[in-house]
């Protein structure tokens, strides 16, 4: 596992931009896994420039998104489809046919959840998963306790993952209750993962996922068992962190 420490969130977006942009120089045909929440808003901001400024091309490139609520169309402003066409794909040269988001108004959800596993497998697996981290630890929507062998699945979101939300939504009815989100094994059978975290308030959990032990109740903890991950830590999310590198460059580690 790499960490890196960003001097602030614009530092942490273009580093990350980077990463990405890196993987699709290197390999035009990358299978993107996306993320939504306010942290990686800045990294698509970025990734338009290179496309807008440089040419980095998408036309050959495939995104799979972590999750969906159950129970909002697409329209919907607080759906994540939206967010993904209106924060990214809007504004860069991506085919609409090589973008998958999980489908909030299926009619059968389990047929929508092992579709969307296929989907990943027929593409050649993901390239790149790119991840935010919740308050309580989540990564995509797996919540505390989850099983690590799930693959896509209909998730009941936890009670403080529903306070979180409610801060885009008019009422607290308005916040869905549900999603579907890829599972920790999807997560995990991705080659590379670019792990996100800015403000104070991740500071806690993401010390608790990087080093305490490995525990369906963080479920990012799991990601010290992936192979090949890059974690970026704004400044302030990484306060706990910092004496723990320290110990770590000192024992030569
Ligand atoms: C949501 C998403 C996650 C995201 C998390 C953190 O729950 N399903 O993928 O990582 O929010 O959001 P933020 O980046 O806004 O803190």
């Amino acid at each position: 596992m790499r960490i890196v420490i960003a001097k602030d969130y614009e530092d942490m977006s273009a580093r990350a931009a980077r990463i990405v942009a890196g993987q699709i120089y290197l390999k035009p045909n990358s299978v993107l896994g996306m993320a939504t929440g306010s942290t990686p808003l800045m990294l698509y901001k970025e990734l338009i420039r290179v496309h807008q400024e440089v040419g980095l091309d998408f036309t050959e490139v495939t995104t799979f998104n972590l999750d969906e609520y159950l129970g909002l169309p697409k329209e919907d402003e607080q759906s994540y489809n939206y967010y993904m066409f209106h924060h990214f794909f809007n504004q860069i040269n991506i085919k609409k046919e090589n973008i998958y988001i999980p489908d909030g108004m299926t009619k059968d959800i389990e047929l929508e959840c092992k579709s969307y596993d296929r989907q990943i497998q027929k593409k050649g697996g993901i390239d790149l998963q790119v991840l935010g981290i919740g308050n309580n630890g989540h990564i995509g929507f797996n919540e505390p306790d989850i099983k690590f062998e799930a693959t896509t699945h209909k998730v009941k979101l936890d009670e403080e993952t529903i306070q979180a939300n409610s801060r885009f939504f008019n009422t607290m009815e308005e916040v869905p209750r549900f999603a579907i989100s890829m599972g920790i094994k999807t997560i995990m059978h991705a080659k590379k993962i670019l792990l996100l975290a800015s403000g104070e308030n991740k500071a806690e959990v993401i010390h608790q996922a990087l080093f305490n032990g490995i525990t369906p109740e963080v479920p990012a903890s799991i990601l010290q068992l992936h192979q090949d991950v890059t974690v970026i830590v704004e400044e302030s999310a990484a306060k706990l962190l910092k004496p723990k590198l320290q110990d770590l460059q000192r024992t030569g580690i």
